[in-house]
């Protein structure tokens, strides 16, 4: 032992330091959520996510073509529907005409390779701002997945490479992978939202696509009855093991700092690939902070995010994608 083991040998300098670095960041590491608006010419910052906007589809079409020159592989899908188009079943989710639809075809025709992810849900689309059909206080489950079906194929037929099923429903994998097998879809894979808890660091999320659950009597306030309780661990490995056997091809967890525990324990258990998510109240914590000169934003963004890799995460879903690799390149 000490002093014939030292340590601090591996430390001296920052060839060794590289030399025996257990993790990278790089460009293939990442998942770049958009936010999409009607419009023409929008770029519009979202207040509660700084320095990140709502595009338009001209706007994001160059936007994506910035992405894809910086070695970005894969975009996440999120749009911002018009209230008068919500309902309670998201009847606008599967318009072959939508703006997913259209947001999908307008980054396939300009940059056919990259690969273009969308969020399947019904809350944007909800009168409720509810990830499900509400009927009598209740989120339907099995009403709900069928829709969630059809949204999905609705995405395939528009050129989607991967959906990502956001919503926490039971059996949405194995509905949505057979809808998929049925109009042979064969290569369009399944990102699965596996363990999403019932977590407070969406709300600046929310507030950019205004999807937040809303104030009505006899609708719930919350989305406790479908996403986990922050309480626990163990149910988390239940939900990632019920995707995979559905037929989820990557499973995602989310948030991301705070479920770390989360993301290493189905690192251990399962050899699929895992997406994390550091979802808008991460950055937006950050964001805060640096702007008060309180922390060093560069610094401190790509800390977290070697934690999600030292975690196990192969895949991280950030609206710090772009900024970090223009940092470390
Ligand atoms: C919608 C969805 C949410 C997020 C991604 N998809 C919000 C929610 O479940 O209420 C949150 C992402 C973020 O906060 O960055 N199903």
């Amino acid at each position: 032992m000490y002093p014939l083991k030292r340590n601090r040998r591996l430390r001296v300098n920052k060839s060794i330091r590289n030399l025996v670095k257990e993790n990278n960041i790089t460009s293939n590491d990442f998942l770049v959520p958009l936010f999409v608006v009607e419009g023409k010419g929008i770029k519009d910052e979202i207040p509660s996510i700084p320095n990140y906007f709502r595009h338009s589809l001209d706007t994001l079409e160059k936007e994506v073509v910035s992405l894809w020159g910086l070695g970005i592989k894969a975009v996440l899908l999120f749009v911002k529907v018009e209230d008068t188009l919500k309902d309670n079943f998201g009847k606008e989710a599967i318009n072959p005409n939508g703006l997913m639809q259209r947001a999908i075809k307008t980054i396939k025709n300009k940059c056919p390779e990259i690969l273009v992810m969308t969020d399947v849900a019904l809350d944007p689309y909800s009168i409720y701002g509810h990830d499900g059909v509400v009927e009598k206080g209740q989120i339907m489950n099995d009403q709900t997945i069928e829709i969630l079906a059809k949204m999905s194929i609705s995405h395939a037929n528009a050129g989607a490479n991967f959906l990502a099923p956001s919503d926490m429903m039971d059996g949405r994998i194995k509905t949505i992978r057979k809808a998929l097998e049925r109009e042979n879809y064969k290569d369009v894979g399944l990102m699965s939202y596996s363990a999403k808890y019932a977590s407070s660091f969406y709300g600046p999320f929310r507030a950019a696509l205004d999807s937040a659950p809303v104030n009505k009597k006899n609708i719930p306030k919350d989305k406790k009855t479908y996403q986990m309780d922050y309480a626990n661990r163990l149910e988390a490995v239940r939900e990632v093991e019920t995707d995979i056997n559905e037929g989820a091809d990557i499973i995602m967890i989310k948030p991301g700092m705070a479920y770390l525990d989360i993301i290493r324990d189905v690192r251990n258990k399962f050899d699929i690939p895992i997406a994390a998510y550091q979802v808008s109240g991460e950055y937006a914590m950050i964001k805060a902070a640096s702007e008060k000169g309180w922390l060093d934003q560069d610094k401190v963004m790509l800390e977290t995010t070697m934690a999600f890799k030292r975690a196990g995460a192969d895949i991280i879903a950030s609206y710090f994608a772009k900024d970090i690799i223009k940092l470390i390149s």
